[in-house]
């Protein structure tokens, strides 16, 4: 099966290399160690939390374990306030437009028929911010809306549904229980496949699922999100970045 033409796999692949070098340079900048739990890889960063259910608390919980401050929202906030006060003073708990205007980054991780309705009431909060986006469109809970988003790829629908943001494809492929279970983990660390078209937010987005204790591994632009929807080999959840890194070249040497 053929995703994208020549141009684009080399396009998407030097975008992928573009991405990693501001990493490799904050990287450098801690001396290169691995980075342990409670430690950020970055200046600490405020993100606004959409949808703070399953996966959106496991990462609250390890963000905020990693020195970020986090803003946890719901459509009824006051069921948050015990998990803020849990998480202590760099949590707290709101309405989702407050998490929105808070964060210089926002998580989007709800069920992803409620991603176009977010991306118009909340267009002023979000325009320029980086959107980590979790979301996977699936038939039996989102309806008639997810068939044509997984046509196109979540990461191209989701930009659509969000304009003028800055999405990245990521966490989208690992269950809550191995988030919570396998977060730095000793050894190698379970990969987090991402995919996005902006090279800054790529970078920031793979800092972030460094400080959760994964490794996170730049598939593409938005249209690589198919690579690792539910169902794709490489989304069963459990790679490292290792084992994921020699499946994409594969891949790509068998698409070329
Ligand atoms: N579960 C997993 O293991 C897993 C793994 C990877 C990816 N995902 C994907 O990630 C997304 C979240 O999954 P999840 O399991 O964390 O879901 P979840 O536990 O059901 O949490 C989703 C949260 O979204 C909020 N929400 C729903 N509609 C909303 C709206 N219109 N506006 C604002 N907030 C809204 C809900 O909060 P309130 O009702 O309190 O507002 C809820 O707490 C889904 O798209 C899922 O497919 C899930």
């Amino acid at each position: 099966m053929t995703d994208f033409s020549s141009a684009d796999i080399i396009r998407r692949r030097l975008l992928a290399i573009a991405a990693g070098l501001p990493v490799a340079t904050t990287l450098a900048a801690i001396g290169g160690r691995k980075v342990m739990a409670g430690e950020p890889t970055t200046t600490p960063m405020r993100i606004g939390i959409i949808g703070t259910g399953n996966i959106g608390s496991a990462l609250a919980e390890l963000w905020v374990g990693a020195g970020h401050t986090v803003f946890m929202s719901s459509r009824h906030p006051e069921e948050l306030a015990p998990l803020a006060e849990q998480l202590g003073e760099r949590a707290q708990a709101g309405t989702v437009q407050e998490a929105a205007e808070f964060g210089d980054i926002i998580l989007l991780s709800v069920p992803y028929a409620a991603t176009p309705q977010i991306g118009r009431d909340f267009a002023r909060e979000l325009a320029g911010k980086i959107v980590v986006d979790t979301g996977n469109p699936v038939a039996r809970r989102d309806g008639d809306m997810a068939g044509p988003a997984l046509a196109k790829s979540t990461g191209v629908s989701s930009q659509e549904f969000l304009p003028r943001t800055r999405v990245v494809r990521a966490f989208n492929c690992i269950g809550f229980r191995t988030l919570r279970s396998e977060a730095h983990r000793k050894g190698e660390r379970i990969a987090i496949p991402l995919a996005g078209d902006d090279g800054y937010a790529l970078a920031m987005a793979q800092l972030l699922v460094t400080d959760a204790g994964f490794d996170g591994v730049i598939v593409g632009g938005l249209a690589s999100s198919r690579l690792f929807e539910l169902g794709k080999p490489l989304a069963a959840g459990d790679f490292t970045a290792s084992e994921m890194k020699s499946m994409l070249n594969e891949y790509y040497i068998n698409n070329q």
